[in-house]
C-alpha cells in the first residue's frame, strides 16, 4: 500500500503509470478491436449492423474453439472434458443469438438506408460460420469456393473439410463403447460429404437413451450436451430467418440468393439428425 493511501485511509487506487501500453491493451488489443468499424455509408444504423455482425463473429470464433476442443477430447475418450466444453459453447450460443436484439426489428426502410453500400457483402460468405457448420457435419466442398482468395481462411476451411467432425466423433465414440455402428458409418465414408443420418446411429442413441442402455448416464449427458447446441443451432437459424423476414421481405439477399425463400430451407436443417429421431422410439 502506498504511504498516501495509509495515510488518508482510502483504499488503494489503480496504477496509472505504465512504461508503454496497458497490461490490459497488450492483452485485449482494444485498440485494435474498437479501431476495425469502417462503415460504409454515411447511416448512423449502420454502425450496430456492422458491429453486431462483428460481435458474431467473435462469438463463433470462440464456439468453434469449444467445439473442436470437444472433437479432441471425443478422440482420447475424455467424455467429462467434452462435455465441460459442449456445456460452455451452449452458454455461448445463448450470448450469441441474444446478439440478435439490436436487428432483431429492422425494417425494410431503415435497412435500406445502408444495404445497397454492402454491395455483395453477405453473411454467407463467412468462414467461420462454415467451420461451425463443418464442426456439425455439414461439410461442403462448395463453400470453400468464396474464400480463394484469401489463403490464410481457405486453408482453415480446407483442413476443417477433411478432418473429422464433432459429430464424426461422436459416433466414433459410440462404436467404442460397443454400439453396433457399420464401418460404412465409421471409417469407410467420404468425411469431407455432409453427414447422412444412419439408422445404427439411431438405434446407439435410442439405446442410450432407454433405461437399459449406458449405465453411468454419460452418454445420454453427452447426448443432451448435443441435443443443446443443435437446438441453440436452430435457434440462430431461425432468428436469422425472422430477421430477414423483417428487414427485406421477399427480395434477393446481397449474397444473390432468393433470400428469405432460401434462408427458409437452410433453418430448416437438422443439426445432430439421430439425436432428434430416436426419441421416437424411447
Ligand atoms: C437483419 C440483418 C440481416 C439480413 C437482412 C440478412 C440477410 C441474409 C440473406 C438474404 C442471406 C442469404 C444469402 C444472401 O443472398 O445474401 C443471409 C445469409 C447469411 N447471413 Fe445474414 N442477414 C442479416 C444479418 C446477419 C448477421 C448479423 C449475421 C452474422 C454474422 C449474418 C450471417 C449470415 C450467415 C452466416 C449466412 C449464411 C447462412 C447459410 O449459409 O445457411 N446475417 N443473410
Amino acid at each position: 500500500m502506498s504511504q498516501e493511501a495509509l495515510e488518508s485511509n482510502e483504499p488503494e487506487t489503480p496504477h496509472l503509470d505504465f512504461a508503454g501500453t496497458t497490461p490490459y491493451e497488450d492483452y485485449v488489443r482494444a485498440d485494435v478491436l474498437t479501431h476495425l468499424q469502417h462503415t460504409l455509408s454515411d447511416d448512423p444504423g449502420e454502425m450496430v449492423f456492422l458491429v453486431t455482425t462483428q460481435v458474431m463473429e467473435l462469438w463463433f470464433t470462440v464456439i468453434v474453439h469449444e467445439w473442436e476442443t470437444a472433437a479432441a477430447a471425443l478422440r482420447g475418450d475424455d467424455l467429462p472434458t467434452a462435455i465441460a466444453a459442449l456445456k460452455r459453447s451452449t452458454r455461448e450460443l445463448e450470448a450469441l443469438n441474444a446478439s440478435w436484439k439490436p436487428l432483431g426489428q429492422l425494417t425494410p426502410a431503415q435497412f435500406n438506408s445502408y444495404r445497397s453500400a454492402l454491395g455483395e457483402g453477405s453473411g454467407f460468405q463467412s468462414a467461420m460460420y462454415r467451420r461451425m457448420e463443418f464442426l456439425l457435419g455439414e461439410k461442403s466442398a462448395s463453400m470453400l469456393v468464396p474464400h480463394r482468395g484469401a489463403p490464410r481462411v481457405h486453408a482453415e476451411l480446407e483442413k476443417a473439410l477433411h478432418e473429422p467432425s464433432l459429430y464424426d466423433e461422436v459416433v466414433r465414440v459410440l462404436g467404442r463403447r460397443g454400439y453396433p455402428i457399420p464401418d460404412a458409418v465409421l471409417v469407410e465414408r467420404d468425411i469431407s460429404l455432409p453427414y447422412a443420418p444412419s439408422d445404427a446411429v439411431e438405434a446407439a442413441w435410442t439405446a442410450v437413451y432407454s433405461a437399459e442402455g449406458d449405465g453411468d448416464g454419460e452418454l445420454a449427458r453427452l447426448g443432451e450436451a448435443l441435443t443443446d447446441v443443435a437446438e441453440l443451432v436452430w435457434r440462430w437459424r431461425n432468428d436469422h430467418l425472422v430477421a430477414t423476414r423483417r428487414a427485406m421481405g421477399a427480395k434477393t439477399g446481397t449474397g444473390g440468393s432468393a433470400g428469405v425463400a432460401w434462408l427458409e430451407k437452410r433453418a430448416r436443417k437438422n443439426v445432430f439428425p439421430e439425436l432428434w429421431t430416436a426419441r421416437s422410439h424411447v
